[in-house]
């Protein structure tokens, strides 16, 4: 075979190799589609608190000291932002989930708020 071809066939096959590597996912992607992502928000306290008054204290209680579901007064000192922001998006046991009845902000929001109760 001449060389040419061979040097020709060597560089497509590099050529490949690259994009191959550079557009298959890496880890670190892969894991984050699985977890959802928390969008950037500025806490509100007040549009917090409407949302919660609105959604969550028929369950958890008009101070969130507990009813059919748990007490949350002091809920950021066990559960980060992003923790609480995956519980209230996707549900858990009998709670429900939020992710279809609340904007991904108002649920970021929430999620903030109660990470400062603790
Ligand atoms: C229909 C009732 C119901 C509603 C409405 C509800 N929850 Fe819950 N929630 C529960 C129950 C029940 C649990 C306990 C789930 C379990 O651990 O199995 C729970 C658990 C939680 C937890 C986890 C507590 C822990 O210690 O792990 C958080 C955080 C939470 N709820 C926040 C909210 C927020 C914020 C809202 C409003 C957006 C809300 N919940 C609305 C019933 C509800």
């Amino acid at each position: 075979m001449q060389k040419w071809i061979m040097s020709g066939l060597f560089f497509v096959a590099c050529g490949l190799a690259l994009v191959l590597m550079l557009s298959l996912p890496g880890k670190e992607q892969v894991a984050q589609e699985n977890k959802p992502q928390m969008p950037e928000v500025t806490l509100s306290a007040e549009h917090a608190e409407t949302v919660v008054a609105t959604s969550c204290i028929s369950c958890h209680g008009d101070q969130l000291e507990g009813n059919v579901g748990p007490n949350l007064q002091k809920i950021g000192a066990e559960l980060s932002a992003e923790q609480l922001y995956a519980i209230i998006n996707k549900g858990k046991g009998n709670m429900p989930a939020f992710k279809d009845r609340l904007k991904d902000e108002e649920i970021a929001n929430v999620a903030l708020w109660l990470a400062e109760k603790k």
